[in-house]
């Protein structure tokens, strides 16, 4: 491992877009995972961790699985079966796992790792912000220690569960209220910038031609994902949402960001889990987040096939 190698911390609810975001983040020397927490989300924490294993023995990886919360600090659990099948990672053959998962809370690994490497570690939330909420509220002296929190979540615009609201913010609307008031830097990958990467079927012919285990299983979760897009939207393929936060770090040149005021609707109703990013600065606020509002598409999956390809 590179003396620059930098570490990170996965948080997510895979979830085929979760799934392939560890793999881009296990494939190279730059990062070192210090380990996945998984919370529910797409599917039940039962579910999401055991895909998390899988994709760990897929990859002969080393790294250490904490499950975290199960449920939302205060909103109804949603869960996203529609998107992603009964198991959460619809479409390949999926072993029964034969390394468990520890029995430390996911919020507990975060707080412990984050005292022993002050200043050092990344956390890469892709699913609702419960587990990092919780580690927030349990263990305020973690804050000024995150070097920096890099989520997929949230949206400029338009929602995908609700006209208003993107998936993971709606989840847990106070959980993501908390993280974003923390202090620590955040740069948000939200859907005006994921629905610009779309895994159509020539990308996912790159994948495929790997020739490889991993590229084949890469295929075919694409494959499956394609579908509730192609339903919804009309599109020709998946949006590949949460493999950008691993992507940010490994070639951050892929994205413009810009600084910005976010603000997380906790009100119930329609709007509940907007993530309020005011582009024109409209309100005079100091920006609590970076927001990413372009992606190099095709920069993006050429650096996720070129990193995939390392797996033989
Ligand atoms: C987000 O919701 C989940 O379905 C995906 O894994 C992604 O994290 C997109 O809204
Ligand atoms: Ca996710």
């Amino acid at each position: 491992m590179p003396l620059s190698s930098r570490p990170v911390i996965l948080d997510g609810d895979p979830g085929h877009d979760d799934a392939i975001n560890i793999l881009l983040a296990c494939s190279n020397p730059e990062l070192e995972v210090l380990g996945v927490t998984t919370t529910y989300g797409n599917v039940g924490l039962n579910r999401t961790t055991q895909n998390a294993l899988i994709v760990r023995e897929l990859i002969g990886a080393t790294f250490p699985i904490y499950p975290g919360a199960d449920r939302p600090l205060i909103a109804e659990r949603l869960s996203a079966e529609a998107v992603h099948g009964e198991s959460g990672l619809d479409g390949p053959d999926l072993p029964v796992p034969r390394r468990p998962a520890e029995t430390l809370h996911a919020a507990q690994f975060i707080i412990e790792s984050v005292r022993s490497r002050p200043g050092e570690i990344t956390l890469l939330p892709t699913g609702p912000l419960t587990n990092l909420a919780l580690a927030f509220r349990l263990a305020p002296d973690i804050l000024p220690l995150i070097r920096e929190i890099v989520w997929m979540g949230g949206s400029t615009d338009t929602g995908n569960w609700t006209p208003a609201a993107e998936f993971n913010a709606l989840c847990d609307p106070h959980a993501a209220q908390i993280v974003f008031e923390s202090g620590v830097p955040i740069t948000m990958f939200g859907l005006n910038v994921t629905h610009q990467a779309i895994a159509n079927p020539a990308r996912v012919a790159a994948f495929r031609q790997l020739g490889t285990r991993v590229g084949e299983f890469t295929a075919v979760l694409l494959e499956f994902f394609a579908e509730h897009h192609r339903l919804r939207y009309g599109w020709d393929g998946g949006a590949l949402h949460d493999p950008m936060t691993a992507a940010y770090l490994l070639a951050p040149e892929l994205f413009a960001v810009r600084p910005m005021r976010v603000d997380i609707d906790i009100t119930t109703g329609p709007s509940a889990g907007r993530t309020h990013c005011d582009v024109w600065n409209v309100t005079g606020q100091a920006p609590n987040a970076d927001v990413a509002m372009q992606v190099d598409a095709d920069g993006f999956f050429a650096l996720l096939v070129e990193r995939l390809a390392g797996y033989r």
